[in-house]
């Protein structure tokens, strides 16, 4: 298959959602300290920038949350379940071991028939779905295609482990593509490498019926720091002359929301102004693969980002992986 070069990919449609359960620094703090945890409002907020994070109540799946923010990018865009012909989940925090979370998705919207999958890059992943979702379009595979990004990262964090517990949320957000005449998406560009699998990992799997391996979270979070700043940049300076763009181009930055030092250092190295940078770190935590479509989303729907602006996404996390996606929206 070879992509024409007179078909296009856009975003038809943003939607996002969040379960109700908020915790914010403090309920944390609190529920830390019964547990013997010591941790603290200013250290969080000093070396992260989260106030608040959202957490899925009991028996509430990635596939419920992605379905709630499908729902919203399908209304947004104007279409229906069943006018979309492929169904990309990103995520990392699977409802089971299979099938796919994009195949319960699918059945939870009642859009049946089309070819439904996970991507799973953890916190890189929604920039590597909408890659692929965007390739499949432009070879003319699909037509409309749901993308999601959802995670209840809640689930595999060790409460235990002040380093790391603190960082993550719950959530999902997604975005309509459809095949355009004109972009829609510029450039992308995605890597990998595998020799960093052990700074950032839930190194357990499961065999014979039982869970073998620790199925919780590890971070060296210094080392997944060092790698991030390095690599965002590169992927952005990647994608902008692979369009022949500059950054001043670029209206709006919306970074995989980690660590508020982290994206704005992203911002720095391309010489934006802070506000171009689109932050929901401080009122969601890291969401991992949901992080850019829910950004994506909030700062569409409060108006900041309009049609014909330039955005740039950037995604970093397990694997390592990293990647970029230029587009007009
Ligand atoms: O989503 C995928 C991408 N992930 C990321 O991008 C995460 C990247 N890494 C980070 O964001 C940062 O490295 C962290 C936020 C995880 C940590 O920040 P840091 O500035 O690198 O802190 P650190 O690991 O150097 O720890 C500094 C101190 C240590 O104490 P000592 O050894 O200096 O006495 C930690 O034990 O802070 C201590 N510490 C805490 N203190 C209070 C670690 N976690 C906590 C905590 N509360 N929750």
């Amino acid at each position: 298959m070879t992509a024409s070069p007179n078909l296009h990919t856009r975003i038809a449609g943003t939607g996002s959602h969040l379960p109700p359960r908020r915790l914010t620094n403090a309920d944390l703090v609190a529920q830390l300290a019964a547990r013997g945890i010591e941790t603290s409002d200013d250290w969080i907020v000093e070396r992260t920038g989260i106030r608040a994070r959202h957490f899925a109540g009991d028996g509430v799946a990635a596939s419920d949350l992605a379905a709630a923010a499908a729902r919203q990018a399908l209304e947004a865009a104007g279409c229906r379940a069943e006018d979309v012909d492929l169904i990309i989940v990103a995520t990392s925090t699977p409802d089971m071991v299979f099938p796919s979370t994009a195949c319960i998705v699918q059945a939870k919207l009642g859009a049946h028939g089309c070819p439904a999958f996970d991507v799973q890059a953890v916190c890189s992943g929604f920039v590597y779905a909408l890659t692929v979702a965007d390739a499949l379009i432009r070879t003319g595979s699909a037509r409309r295609a749901l993308v999601i990004g959802s995670e209840v990262f809640s689930r595999i964090l060790d409460f235990d482990d002040r380093t790391t517990c603190v960082l993550f949320g719950d959530g999902a957000g997604a975005v309509v593509l459809e095949a355009a005449d004109a972009p829609g998406l510029l450039a992308t560009d995605l890597h990998a490498d595998g020799r960093h699998v052990g700074i950032l990992c839930v190194p357990g799997t499961v065999s014979g019926g039982r869970v073998l391996g620790d199925p919780l979270l590890k971070m060296d979070g210094q080392a997944v720091f060092k790698l991030a700043v390095g690599v965002l940049d590169s992927a952005a300076r990647t994608v902008l002359a692979k369009a022949g763009r500059r950054a001043e181009d670029v209206d709006w930055l919306i970074p995989h929301q980690a660590n508020i030092r982290i994206m704005q250092s992203a911002a720095r190295k391309l010489r934006l102004p802070p506000e171009r940078l689109v932050v929901t770190v401080d009122q969601h935590g890291n969401t991992s693969a949901a992080s850019i479509p829910l950004a994506l989303d909030a700062a569409v729907r409060d108006g900041r980002i309009r049609r014909g602006d330039t955005l740039l996404l950037e995604g970093v996390g397990g694997g390592f992986t990293w990647g970029a996606v230029l587009l007009d929206y």
